[in-house]
């Protein structure tokens, strides 16, 4: 783990506590990029992109934010290759039973979004106890999108309100963007204010797609494992100087 200088531990002097994002949205890319530079097989990096998170997620307690969604693994990412796949799951697994007992003493309320019955058995039922250990918590929101895909999420929501018009419960003229939303994985959650990609991609990759509507974007070269406090900071620094308009002038 990186230590981080101490002037980090504390929100930085130039950046304005009232402008800061509410919610964090980050895609964690350039895991296997960063891995590669060092010779390393491809899922050490996810291994280091694991201590990087905590810190995002420590960084965030400590600055006063109050949502962090980190994308752990999409819907497309069941192509990549077996032992790869495999590699994540149990990691996934692993770091949630290890961090459980912190993230509770923390007061981290933690989520999971995505087609988790999708997941590996043992580690839906980690996720259950995390967020039913963790659903009281007020510090942080820290939300994980596992098995996400937007266009999924998307497709489910609409199953979801379809069935309740089967139903006769509401009138297909009752559906608004506020009803819509409520059946997205994530209602209930601010939109994200600030979408972070690392590693230099400009996409989205199915991340959000309903909520980074009006996001503002941020794209750093940086990987993944080498996003620390200062990126962050950075990232912040960069946000703060955005003028966001809504389509207003
Ligand atoms: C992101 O890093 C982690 C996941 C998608 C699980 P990558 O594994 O995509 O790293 P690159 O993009 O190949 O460098
Ligand atoms: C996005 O990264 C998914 C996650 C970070 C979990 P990818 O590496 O899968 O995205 P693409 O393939 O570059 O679009
Ligand atoms: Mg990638």
């Amino acid at each position: 783990m990186t230590l981080q200088p101490h002037s980090l531990i504390e929100l930085p002097a130039d950046l304005d506590r009232d402008r800061l994002p509410r919610h964090v949205a980050v895609i964690m890319d350039g895991n296997g990029r960063w891995a590669k530079q060092r010779n390393l097989p491809r899922v050490m990096g996810h291994q280091r992109g694991v201590e990087t998170l905590k810190n995002l997620l420590r960084c965030c307690k400590d600055w006063g934010i109050e949502a962090l969604t980190a994308y752990a693994f999409s819907t497309e990412n069941w192509g990549r290759p077996l032992p790869e796949v495999d590699f994540l799951m149990t990691l996934f697994e692993r770091v949630l039973r290890q961090e459980l007992a912190e993230m509770v003493a923390e007061g981290v309320q933690i989520h999971f979004v995505g087609d988790l019955a999708g997941l590996p058995k043992s580690l839906q039922a980690e996720i259950e106890r995390a967020m039913a250990a963790t659903a009281n918590n007020q510090k942080i929101k820290f939300v994980v999108a596992t098995n996400y895909g937007g266009r999924r999420e998307i497709i489910h929501a609409c199953r979801s309100i379809a069935a309740q018009v089967k139903a006769g419960l509401i009138d297909p003229a009752d559906i608004d963007e506020v009803l819509f939303e409520r059946h997205l994985y994530t209602g209930g959650l601010p939109d994200p204010d600030l979408l972070i990609r690392t590693s230099g991609e400009m996409r989205v990759s199915n991340f959000l797609l309903w909520q980074v509507a009006y996001s503002e974007i941020y794209v750093t070269k940086t990987l993944w494992p080498d996003f620390d406090r200062a990126a962050f900071h950075e990232a912040l620094r960069d946000y703060q100087q955005r003028q966001r308009r809504f389509g207003r002038v």
